[in-house]
């Protein structure tokens, strides 16, 4: 990263149903420590959201969805006050910037993105075209505010590795070494891919259809410990060592969740748990997820209950975003030689 651009983070989630653990321990949490350190900028990618179908055509739900999103940022630690929080559809600069972003960035460079393939599945055709352009407005996303630091999961880093590569190809063709910045993936803890508690191979995801594979932010007590318990191990007692985590995908999984939850190193817990059985280690587990967990859920009822004050932050944020966002937006105008 040069030194031109002053640290800032920026980083987004979509609204598509509720948040579940892997956002938490995978992006969330890291957010709310950021704070401490840089200026951060956090949003709430409704754009993004209509790009599946999870999203499209449900014009209720994702206003429900964002202001719900909204109150889990903010449950979670997320200070208005000092970061800004914003929606993206609010901040037109976004969607200005991505179309000369989608200019940009060459086909052969979409084509490898395998989150698209994954998500567009056998049915490529049938897909949105902002599904495939999606990555594209996630780097103008960042790259609006010229941040440089975008703390994420691990299923984000191919999509940043493309926003660095877009940032440089801009900067070389427009002939402006150092405009944009090479933002940095912040992937940070134990818990940075989050797997479904009903199968270690699969990733932790909102679309998962068993509601058992995830733990929801707005899950009670009750249902946590229901889902750590019928989560999926093997017949084998707890391993002795971080070896004996090899190909137990699942026992690694809730190893990671542990702890990352109690925020003690994983050698510590396997050494503390070394020839157990699942069981008390489960229980463990459980109550420590009902204690970090459930104050979360709590704190977001209570803001949703106001949703014209949610509507109101965010309203403040995206008015704090534009002005920084703008000036830039401008300056890339001049640059393409859309104004003098
Ligand atoms: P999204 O909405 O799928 O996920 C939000 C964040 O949660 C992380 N995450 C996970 N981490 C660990 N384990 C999991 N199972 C897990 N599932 C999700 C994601 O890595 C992400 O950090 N494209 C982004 C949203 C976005 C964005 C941006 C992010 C749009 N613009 C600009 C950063 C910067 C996405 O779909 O995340």
């Amino acid at each position: 990263m040069s030194d031109a651009h002053k640290p800032l983070v920026f980083s987004g989630m979509q609204p598509t149903n509720t948040l579940h653990l892997g956002n938490y321990l995978g992006a969330l949490r890291n957010w709310v420590k950021l704070q401490d350190q840089m200026p951060c900028i956090y949003c709430v990618v409704d754009m993004h959201a209509i790009t599946a179908d999870a999203g499209y055509a449900k014009p209720k739900e994702l206003l429900t969805a964002s202001r719900e999103v909204t109150a889990a940022y903010i449950a979670a630690g997320v200070d208005p006050a000092r970061s800004i929080l914003f929606k993206q559809s609010d901040v037109g600069a976004h969607a200005e910037l991505a179309w000369v972003f989608n200019c940009v960035a060459r086909l052969g460079w979409m084509d490898r993105m395998t989150q698209f393939k994954e998500k567009s599945g056998k049915h490529k055709e049938r897909s949105s075209v902002g599904l495939y352009t999606y990555p594209t407005l996630m780097a103008a996303d960042i790259l609006v505010y010229k941040a440089t630091h975008v703390p994420v999961g691990e299923d984000q880093k191919q999509h940043l590795e493309l926003a660095r590569d877009i940032a440089q190809k801009f900067n070389n063709d427009y002939e402006a070494p150092d405009f944009f910045p090479q933002p940095e993936p912040l992937i940070l803890g134990t818990a940075t891919r989050v797997m479904s508690l009903r199968d270690g191979a699969k990733k932790m995801s909102k679309s998962d259809e068993s509601d058992f594979s995830r733990i929801n932010l707005t899950d009670d007590a009750e249902a946590i410990s229901a889902k750590i318990k019928k989560a999926r191990t093997d017949p084998n007692p707890l391993p002795e060592d971080i070896k004996g985590l090899e190909g137990r995908p699942e026992a690694d999984n809730l190893f990671n969740i542990y702890a990352a939850l109690a925020e003690v190193p994983k050698a510590e817990l396997i050494a503390r748990y070394a020839g157990q059985q699942f069981s008390g280690f489960k229980n463990d587990l459980a109550e420590i997820a009902v204690a970090k967990l459930t104050p979360i859920a709590a704190e977001m009822r209570r803001l949703l209950a106001d949703p014209a004050e949610i509507d109101a932050i965010l309203a403040a944020g995206a008015e704090r975003a534009g002005a920084i966002a703008e000036p830039i937006l401008q300056d890339v105008k001049k640059r393409v030689g859309f104004s003098a």
